[in-house]
């Protein structure tokens, strides 16, 4: 039974689940988001160097469908929840979409990198880069040094994902862990869970079908996101 107070400490992780009912397509689906195209095609450091017109393409096609989506009651109940809590709450998503910053969510982190964001090789600089022009075939130049061509700012496989340090503290000192629409297939974000067990947390998931790391949740809410979680949330701070 969760019981929170505003002294709790709450982290929540997020994957491509909370963002379905907003219309953007999971991973591991049978009509799953990769559209033709395996992993190490589009999602490796070695395909941008092999293919880069490829990579920039299909990153370019989900950069064009943020335009088109809009949050759901799942984002924006995150939100009241980090209302209710403020510093005590952190919000950790494997989602590339802005679906949580666009709800409201502040206390973010985007462990898997950002859609929105281009990132230079050369200067290493990271560019937030919506407007039209940069949503088209054309490569974008860097606007700071003289590489004419960003790299999305995505954590593809055999690369380390952003702000580790600060996410495992964080779950390390949170009294409770919450998975939502995650399958718990890739690591370490799957791992988390494990880490905030041994702290001592209460690991409560609100996800469609079983994950991987079901028996490792105290508190297991099966549905959709959207249609479970602003109940759930109503309840923990009311
Ligand atoms: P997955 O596609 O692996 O899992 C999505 C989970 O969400 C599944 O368990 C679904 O059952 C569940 N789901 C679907 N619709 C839902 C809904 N409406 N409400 C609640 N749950 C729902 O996505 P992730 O676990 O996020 O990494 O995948 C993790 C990482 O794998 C991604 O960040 C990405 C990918 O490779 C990188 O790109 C580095």
């Amino acid at each position: 039974m969760v019981e929170i107070n505003h002294a709790t400490k709450v982290v929540v992780l997020t994957g491509a689940g909370i963002s379905a009912e907003s219309g953007i397509k999971t991973f591991r689906a049978a009509d799953g988001l990769w559209e033709n195209h395996a992993i190490e095609d589009v999602a490796t450091p070695h395909a941008w160097k092999k293919n880069p017109e490829l990579v920039w393409n299909f990153y370019q096609g989900r950069r064009n469908q943020l335009t088109e989506v809009e949050p759901n009651p799942a984002h924006k109940s995150l939100v009241t929840l980090e209302e209710f809590l403020g510093d005590n709450f952190l919000l950790v998503t494997q989602n590339v979409d802005d679906l949580h910053s666009r709800a409201g969510s502040n206390n973010l982190i985007h462990m898997h990198g950002e859609l929105r964001i281009l990132r230079c090789e050369q200067c290493h600089e990271t560019f937030d880069m919506m407007q039209q022009e940069h949503l088209t075939a054309d490569y974008v130049a860097c606007p700071n040094c003289a590489n004419q061509r960003l790299r999305p700012h995505i954590v593809w496989f055999h690369e380390m994902p952003f702000q580790l340090p600060e996410i495992y503290a964080a779950v390390e000192e949170c009294d409770i862990f919450m998975t939502v629409g995650t399958s718990g297939h890739v690591y370490p974000a799957a791992g988390l869970i494990d880490v905030a067990k041994q702290a001592g947390a209460l690991c409560v998931g609100v996800n469609l079908d079983e994950p991987m790391n079901y028996g490792m949740h105290d508190e297991f809410h099966q549905g959709k996101a959207g249609e479970l979680l602003p109940n759930l949330v109503d309840e923990w701070v009311s």
